[in-house]
């Protein structure tokens, strides 16, 4: 089983349509799915096709421990589950506040769900906060998506801080294993400029004591594709939608490049991984020309990232 976070907590960068397309695209080649919605605005839950507010038991029951995460598990599609997002989540942030154990409720309410599933998928909201927080400390694996944009690295040091802090503290287990750029303009200097950044960044760490030490950029990108945006309003996924599309064939790519990595190692640049040879070839980056300006400033970690001083993970958020 492999649980994955999806998140960044920059809004409107793809981690709804990538946790919803690539839930899909893994499920309709066989493996059992489970999507969990951790988001107040409920997208993902809209995304295929149910009415949030249709649901007595959602992702928010879970958080505030009034039913079991079985208890809110819906069939969605063939082989997919989901528990669904709520509105309601809002309030859960604040009343996490005070729980007892408030990092780890999401983790434990799904223990009991054992190994049913091949992929867990969390979807989580555009926040740093116990939401998040929650999702973190409840997988193994972190994928980012990221649009390429000016600011788009900035925001990537500030979530690995927060990767790292959970990691330390609340799961040792943690592993950033991807980054996934999304709404891709193909052709364009700016996107080609950012994933070589990130590449680059990412390339700095292996074999470091850091949870990113085996991340890469994915080989797929997710290009901009209409067809993706249009496909939520008819609460269906691309495959439904429009399965010819770009969209479609880009998050079936997806699927198919997520199967074929593997989970990462736990043991940092020690052992290694099931392919890893890909994994090696896709990090180098390409060596930008001489006097090219970067696309963004280099990525500047906060001091404390790779050993965090002892703050409580709330002020994190
Ligand atoms: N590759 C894409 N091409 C075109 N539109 C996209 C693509 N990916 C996402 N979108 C649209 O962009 C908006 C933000 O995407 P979403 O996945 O909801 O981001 P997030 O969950 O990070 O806020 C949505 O309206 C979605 O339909
Ligand atoms: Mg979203």
């Amino acid at each position: 089983m492999r649980r994955i976070a999806v998140i960044n907590q920059k809004g409107g960068v793809g981690k709804t349509t990538t946790t919803a397309n690539l839930g899909v695209a893994l499920a309709v080649s066989g493996h059992r799915v489970l999507l969990i919605d951790l988001d107040p605005q409920a997208h993902l839950t809209l995304n295929l096709g149910v009415d949030p507010a249709s649901n007595e038991n959602t992702a928010y029951e879970v958080l505030t421990q009034s039913v079991t995460a079985g208890e809110a598990v819906l069939d969605v599609r063939e082989n997919l589950q989901l528990i669904p997002g709520h509105n309601d989540l809002v309030s859960a942030e604040a009343q996490l506040v005070s729980a007892v154990g408030r990092e780890v409720i999401l983790r434990d309410a799904l223990t009991p769900l054992g190994e049913t599933h091949d992929f867990v998928l969390i979807d989580c909201p555009p926040a740093l906060g116990n939401l998040s927080i929650n999702a973190l400390a409840a997988v193994e694996e972190v994928f980012i998506p990221l649009q390429p944009h000016f600011l788009a690295l900035q925001g990537l040091a500030e979530l690995l801080k927060t990767v790292s802090l959970v990691q330390v503290r609340v799961n040792p287990a943690l592993r950033v294993s991807a980054v996934v750029m999304c709404l891709y303009e193909l052709g364009t200097r700016l996107a080609g400029e950012v994933t070589e950044d990130v590449t680059r960044f990412l390339d700095t760490a292996r074999g470091k004591d850091v949870p990113w030490s085996q991340a890469r950029v994915l080989e797929t990108v997710i290009r901009r594709n209409i067809k993706l945006a249009e496909a939520p309003g008819q609460g269906q996924t691309i495959f439904e939608y429009e399965p010819r599309s770009n969209g479609a064939q880009d998050y079936r790519r997806l699927a198919d490049e997520v199967l074929s990595m593997g989970a990462p190692a736990e043991a940092d640049g020690e052992s290694e991984p099931e392919g890893s040879d890909k994994r090696e070839k896709a990090a180098v980056s390409p060596v930008r020309e001489a006097g090219s300006a970067p696309a963004c400033d280099p990525i500047q970690l906060p001091d404390d990232a790779e050993s965090p001083e002892p703050e409580s993970i709330s002020n994190i958020a």
